[in-house]
C-alpha cells in the first residue's frame, strides 16, 4: 500500500525533527504494511525559496539515508520525492512547478487555505489541472469537512480532473463512516495518506485505516484506491535507498 502524505524527512517542517524519529516512522510504516511512501515536506513560500527548499530536501534525504543500514532498508518502505505545496493565488502561474511535483509523476499535492476559499481559489486549482501539464492532489479533504469551507466548494474538486486524498486520522473515527463510506464507495476519495508527522504526535497510522476501509467499505473499494495509487506512481522515480 502507498502512503501518499508524510513529513518524515527530518527536520525540514513540523514533522520529522531528527533522523531517530524518521527511521521509526519508516520502520512504523512499513509494519502497517505499507510499502511506498510519498515524501510531501511543506513547501511554504513565506519560509522557503524554491532552490534553498530543493536543497535542503535533497540534503535533509541525504543525511536520512546515511544513517540508515542497509539492512534496516530492508525493512522499511521504498520512498519517492514530493511536496506539499501550500496555496497562493498566483500558484497556477509559477514556472517551477514541475520541480514540486511527485517526482517524475505530473502530479502535485496543492494544501488548500484553511481559511474560507474563494471562487478564485478554485479558479487556480482549475487552471493547473485545466491548463498546465500538472494533475493538483488536494491533500486532506476531511480537515475541511465539517468547517467554514463551502460545501459546494469540496464538491467541485470531486468533479474535477484532480485527485483528492483523504486522511487515515478521519477514517480512523468510527464517527466518520456515514460521511466518508460514500466519498470512498463512488471513488471521490482516490488515495489515501497517514498526514503523519512524528513516531508518537501524528504518528504513522495508515495500516488501521487501511482495515477499517475494508471492512466498511470492501475489499473491492481497497483494491481500486491500490490500482489509482499504483497508476499515479507508475512513472515515479523512487529513491535509491
Ligand atoms: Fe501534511
Amino acid at each position: 500500500m502507498v502512503d501518499f502524505h508524510t513529513h518524515i524527512i527530518p527536520a525540514i517542517d513540523d514533522g520529522s525533527h531528527n533522523v531517530d524519529e524518521s527511521a521509526e516512522m519508516l520502520r512504523m510504516s512499513y509494519a502497517q504494511g505499507i510499502d511506498t511512501i510519498v515524501l510531501t515536506s511543506h513547501f511554504r513560500l513565506g519560509e522557503h525559496r524554491i532552490r534553498s527548499y530543493l536543497k535542503d530536501r535533497r540534503e535533509k534525504l541525504d543525511i536520512l539515508f546515511d544513517s540508515i543500514s542497509p539492512e534496516e532498508r530492508k525493512f522499511m518502505p521504498k520512498l519517492i520525492l514530493g511536496a506539499e505545496v501550500e496555496f497562493q493565488p498566483d500558484m497556477d502561474k509559477w514556472d517551477y512547478l514541475d520541480e514540486l511535483t511527485i517526482n517524475g509523476t505530473n502530479f502535485i499535492m496543492t494544501e488548500m487555505p484553511f481559511t474560507p476559499w474563494t471562487g478564485a481559489d478554485l479558479k487556480v486549482i482549475d487552471n493547473i489541472a485545466l491548463n498546465t501539464p500538472f494533475t493538483p492532489i488536494i491533500p486532506h479533504i476531511d480537515r475541511y469537512m465539517h468547517t467554514f469551507t463551502k460545501e459546494s466548494y469540496i464538491e467541485h474538486f470531486y468533479k474535477m480532473p484532480v485527485v483528492v486524498q483523504m486522511n487515515a486520522i478521519y477514517i480512523n473515527s468510527r464517527a466518520h463512516i456515514p460521511y466518508y463510506k460514500p466519498l470512498l464507495d463512488s471513488g471521490k476519495i482516490q488515495i489515501l495518506g497517514s498526514d503523519c508527522h512524528g513516531p508518537e504526535w501524528r504518528p504513522p497510522n495508515l495500516g488501521t485505516a487501511i482495515e477499517t476501509v475494508k471492512e466498511v467499505c470492501g475489499q473491492a473499494v481497497m483494491d481500486r484506491i491500490e490500482a489509482r495509487s499504483r497508476e499515479i506512481l507508475k512513472d515515479a522515480i523512487y529513491e535509491d535507498f
